[in-house]
């Protein structure tokens, strides 16, 4: 039997835990045990109420790829989750290609990488390589920093000289490239809203941005979210759990 693509298996894994949320682990602790501790004890106590796990360079960058990164990504998948690596990869095909081979061999069901890059040569080979191994790909369409407007959101000439905002162009290339995702801040509501009435039913989109960057999650799901990717207003809080339960209580149904 076929095995599931990343879109269902996430899509399994909200439905079996009753949440839209994608935590992200951005622990910060300039030791390496501190981050392997605090980040398998924020797995064992939240994993039953999560999507999905998203490691960012707070983990990337300081632990060891094939044995703390993968102990961690074995354990999210032993509580049934799925794990997105966060690097917004931005290279050359070859680049991209050795990068994106640690990351599977490490684990990891999904990767976010960087539109901007284009097809031939860039994300071609990337998403190709991804789905043979029935892994996913997720791409930004507009960040959630107010800088966002300054690149994503520029108006450019398209192919059709007519005048064309860099998001839409790459949502349309999510689709048309067979991306399995879109990342979209839930900080610009309209943006988020306009964009999900276009990908209903073709792509994830997945919105950070709630809490510390000014985002509201239940205003992100009535928008068109289909996953939340939060961090420090869940980690950084005292109780990180009740946090959590109440922000699923409010966005899942
Ligand atoms: P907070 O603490 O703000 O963390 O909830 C959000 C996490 O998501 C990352 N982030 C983004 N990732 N596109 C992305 O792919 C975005 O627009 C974006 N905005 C925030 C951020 O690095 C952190 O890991």
């Amino acid at each position: 039997m076929k095995e599931k693509s990343f879109a269902d298996r996430i899509i399994t894994s909200s439905k079996e835990h009753s949440s839209k949320v994608v935590l992200a682990l951005d622990i910060v602790a300039y030791k390496r045990f501190q981050l392997m501790e605090r980040a398998l004890s924020l797995l064992d106590k939240l994993s039953s109420h999560v999507a999905a796990v998203k490691l960012n360079y707070h983990l990337l960058l300081p632990l060891n790829l094939f044995t703390d990164v993968k102990r961690i990504v074995n354990d999210a998948h032993d509580y049934g989750l799925q794990v997105i690596a966060d690097l917004k990869l931005n290279d050359i095909a070859s680049t991209n290609l050795i990068a994106c081979d640690y990351l599977w061999r490490a684990g990891f069901d999904a990767i976010i990488a960087n539109p901007f890059i284009g097809y031939e040569e860039g994300l071609e080979p990337v998403i190709k390589r991804a789905h043979d191994m029935n892994k996913g790909i997720i791409l930004l369409a507009y960040m959630s920093h107010k800088g966002s407007k300054e690149g994503y959101g520029l108006t450019v000439i398209n192919q059709n000289l007519r005048q064309e905002k860099v998001y839409n162009l790459f949502v349309k290339r999510a689709i048309d490239w067979h991306a399995d995702g879109i990342v979209v801040g839930v900080t610009n509501l309209h943006i988020l809203s306009s964009i999900a009435s276009e990908v209903k039913g073709k792509l994830l989109i997945f919105s950070p941005g709630i809490g510390v960057q000014g985002g509201d999650a239940m205003r992100a799901v009535k928008a068109g979210a289909d996953f939340m990717i939060i961090g420090r207003v869940i980690i950084e809080s005292e109780d990180p759990l009740s946090k959590l339960v109440k922000i699923n209580r409010i966005t899942y149904s």
